[in-house]
Formats: C-alpha cells, sequence, structure tokens
C-alpha cells in the first residue's frame, strides 16, 4: 500500500507513522509528504528519511479550488491507496474529497463530535470538560465529521493550559495515529452503515 500524508507545519504525526511503518513492517511505505507551506518544519524529517516531499502553496493559488485541482494533481503522482492528513490546516473542498472518498483520513484534536474546528483545547478547558482527547477518522465534506476510527482520552487536570492539555492530547495521537493507518493499510477496517468496523473482531 502507497501512503502520502498532507502536512501543514511540525509534523510530528507524520513522523510517528512514518517510524512505525518502518519499525513494524507495515504492508505499506510513505510514498511522499507533501506541505502547502514551504516552510514546514516537517518536510526536513522526510526528506531525512528519503522520502519524496513537495510543496503546493496555497498562497500560489488564486482559489480554493485551483489549489485543490493542483494539489490532487501532485498527490496522484504518488498514485497512493491511502491519503493521510497530519496537521494539513486547510479546509478541502467537496470534489476533493469526493476524490479520495474512504481513502483520506484525519487527525483531530477532540473526542469529536465535540469541538470541530479550532482552539480545540482551549475551548475544552472553557467549558470545564474534565475529559480531552483526539480523534481519527474518515474524511467527508463536512469539516472534522466522518466515520470515527479511533479515539483517545485524557483528562484535563485543574491546573491545565491550553499548552499542556495539548501537550497531553499530542502524546496520545502519537499513538492512535499509526495504529489506525496500520489497520487501513492491513485491510482491517469496514464501513457498515457509516460506521468503521474492525473486520476480524474488535482489536
Ligand atoms: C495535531 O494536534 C493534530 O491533531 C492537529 O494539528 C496538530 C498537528 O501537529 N490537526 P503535528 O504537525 O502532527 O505535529
Amino acid at each position: 500500500k502507497r501512503i502520502v500524508i498532507l502536512i501543514s507545519g511540525r509534523g510530528s504525526n507524520m513522523e510517528a507513522i512514518v517510524d512505525a511503518c518502518a519499525a513494524e513492517g507495515w504492508p505499506a511505505s510513505v510514498a511522499a509528504v507533501i506541505s502547502n507551506r514551504p516552510d514546514a518544519k516537517g518536510l526536513q524529517f522526510a526528506a531525512a528519511r528519503g522520502i519524496a516531499t513537495d510543496v503546493v502553496d496555497h498562497k500560489q493559488h488564486a482559489t480554493r479550488e485551483a489549489f485543490d485541482a493542483e494539489l490532487a494533481r501532485v498527490i496522484d503522482r504518488h498514485t497512493p491507496d491511502l491519503v493521510v492528513l497530519a496537521g494539513f490546516m486547510r479546509i478541502l473542498t467537496p470534489g476533493f474529497v469526493e476524490h479520495y472518498a474512504q481513502r483520506m483520513v484525519n487527525i483531530h484534536p477532540s473526542l469529536l463530535p465535540a469541538f470541530t474546528g479550532l482552539h480545540t483545547h482551549r475551548r475544552a478547558i472553557e467549558q470545564g470538560c474534565k475529559i480531552a482527547g483526539a480523534t481519527v477518522h474518515y474524511v467527508t465534506a463536512e469539516l472534522d465529521h466522518g466515520p470515527i476510527i479511533v479515539q483517545a482520552a485524557v483528562p484535563v487536570l485543574p491546573d491545565d493550559t491550553e499548552d499542556s492539555l495539548s501537550k497531553r492530547v499530542l502524546a496520545r495521537e502519537h499513538q492512535i495515529y499509526p495504529r489506525a493507518v496500520r489497520w487501513i493499510v492491513e485491510d482491517a477496517l469496514d464501513l457498515r452503515d457509516g460506521v468503521v468496523v474492525h473486520r476480524r473482531g474488535e482489536p
């Protein structure tokens, strides 16, 4: 299986997936890492691992449609079976999402369906949530929706700041995202009535 990972910045989830893929010998390889920002830190890590890197700069495209068309062209050069959004901070057009239907996943730093959108940790603290977390899900046209593959929960502690909570959640993201991608490349998942089920029983 061929995996293409899209990033916009740090790329720590991308690193976790690249490392797990190599260390655990998945029936897959990361064919390319693509960023919409030329200065994304994660590009250096990918290049150092000998992975092809590309930049499709949204600022060089007049419309979302033009950007998404170019992005799809660059992604498809790598003939991916799976497109992994890992801190990719662009809203995608319905046409783009449709093109990768059931072969594109995202990680979102909240326990969906709570807190779609931005500033999830700040909002969880403001709302007095006692539990926060992260969700890996298939991407559908509606932002931060789509069938849930795996979630991880962490406690929100009394003295938490946005920063301390995001670090606690991120550590769990690095565990669940590789696990979810592994399930997909090993063909372990199925969609039944829009819900993810494990073909060979729950793990
Ligand atoms: C993660 O918290 C992810 O959930 C969110 O953006 C952040 C990306 O971090 N979508 P990184 O680029 O993977 O380090």
